[in-house]
């Protein structure tokens, strides 16, 4: 598609449902269950208003943080994602340049499709990197790359906790979804995937993750990847108070409030609807993140406003990459950022630790 018809999230939603064959786009687009959770999550966004401000002579808004030391270009990051090169061949160093060029952060996934050290060096160095882990059964293919990653020059870890195995993807399931032969999780190694005697095939992701993924996994974990990584860990997939009390007794430095993009426990509440009580849980100790449903600038600011300290985008990285590689992610980053810049201005905020609840109406 012409670059300049590229306007909007949505706009790249559609060019990558052209270009995607027809089962990488259902394991892309799709959730778990009755997809309820899915369409929540959007949805939550639609029912929030903004408080317009006149003449706030704001100016040049600056949309830069800081977050565990380290500057963000704006508020907004990668969510970790599984190949990437599902989408475009440009695969992850295509999304981290992109990410690298605009100073936002990459979370990448622990089924990244190229190296990490391929990844961490097309990111450029002054980037953020966190690398996201799920709990093997083996617990050495953890631990292993939670070393890699700290060698590689990562800032974080990023611990997801709301997968124990795979949630129940009916399109995946009735297309038999698998990813071809070409495309690897190249940071595992294919022995040390399952126990002896366990599937070794990751061709179907959630065959895999049953054989695979440590359903017996508690909280110590984040300790353990703190220790033995002397990275900071963060909880991704909390939705409770509960776990966010469970997630800071165990020393996690941040949580990101994820329902997996509905992906997971099909009939869970929308993120958005989980952020309040998250923040109130977390009592400022550590930042909260959101992931789930972010479609645009204004969707960012609206989860600042109730408390998150920045968001995650999914889904429409892995179609702005299908869309046009690299320079597509560039560009849907860059519209992300300047759709906030715009909410900022006409807002009235001049800075991002400015944004609080009073520039929303709540749905009664
Ligand atoms: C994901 N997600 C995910 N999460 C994770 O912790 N590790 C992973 O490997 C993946 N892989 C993955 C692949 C694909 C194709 C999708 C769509 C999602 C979940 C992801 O990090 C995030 O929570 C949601 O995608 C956020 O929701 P949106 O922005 O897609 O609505």
């Amino acid at each position: 598609p012409p670059r300049a018809r590229l306007l909007d999230c949505a706009d790249f939603t559609d060019a990558a449902r052209r270009v995607l064959p027809r089962d990488v786009w259902d394991f892309i687009a799709g959730g778990a269950g009755r997809e309820r959770t899915l369409a929540a999550n959007e949805a939550a966004f639609g029912s929030v208003r903004l408080r317009p401000r006149g003449l706030s002579a704001v100016g040049e808004p600056d949309t830069a943080i800081r977050v565990l030391g380290d500057r963000w270009g704006a508020p907004l990051g990668i969510a970790p994602l599984a190949y990437h090169e599902l989408a475009h061949a440009d695969g992850e160093s295509g999304t981290a340049e992109a990410a690298g060029a605009l100073g936002l952060p990459l979370v990448v996934s622990t089924f990244a499709s190229q190296p990490l050290e391929r990844i961490r060096a097309a990111a450029g160095t002054s980037t953020p990197l966190w690398l996201q882990l799920y709990c093997f059964r083996d617990q050495r293919v953890t631990d292993g790359l939670a070393r890699r990653a700290a060698d590689a020059g990562y800032q974080a870890l990023v611990v997801t906790v709301d997968t124990p195995y795979m949630g129940r993807r009916l399109r995946d399931l009735r297309n038999d979804f698998r990813v071809p032969a070409h495309i690897r999780p190249a940071n595992l190694e294919p022995d040390r995937q399952a126990p002896p005697g366990g599937a070794t095939d990751t061709d179907s992701p959630s065959a895999h993750s049953r054989s695979a993924f440590c359903p017996d996994q508690d909280w110590t974990v984040v300790g353990r990847l703190r220790r033995l990584s002397g990275l900071p860990v963060l909880a991704k997939g909390v939705m409770t108070a509960q776990d966010t009390r469970a997630a800071l007794s165990a020393g996690a430095a941040g949580i990101v409030v994820s329902n997996h993009g509905g992906r997971q426990l099909d009939g869970a509440p929308a993120a958005l609807d989980a952020l309040g009580e998250v923040v109130t849980a977390a009592e400022g100790r550590v930042p909260v993140f959101l992931d789930g449903g972010v479609r645009g600038g204004a969707d960012a600011f609206v989860a600042l406003a109730l408390g998150a300290t920045a968001v995650f985008v999914g889904r429409p990285v892995l179609y702005a990459l299908a869309a046009d590689g690299a320079p597509g992610v560039r560009r849907l980053l860059s519209l992300l950022c300047g759709e906030l810049t715009d909410t900022m201005v006409f807002t009235g905020h001049r800075t991002v630790p400015s944004i609080d609840a009073t520039a929303v109406e709540m749905p009664r």
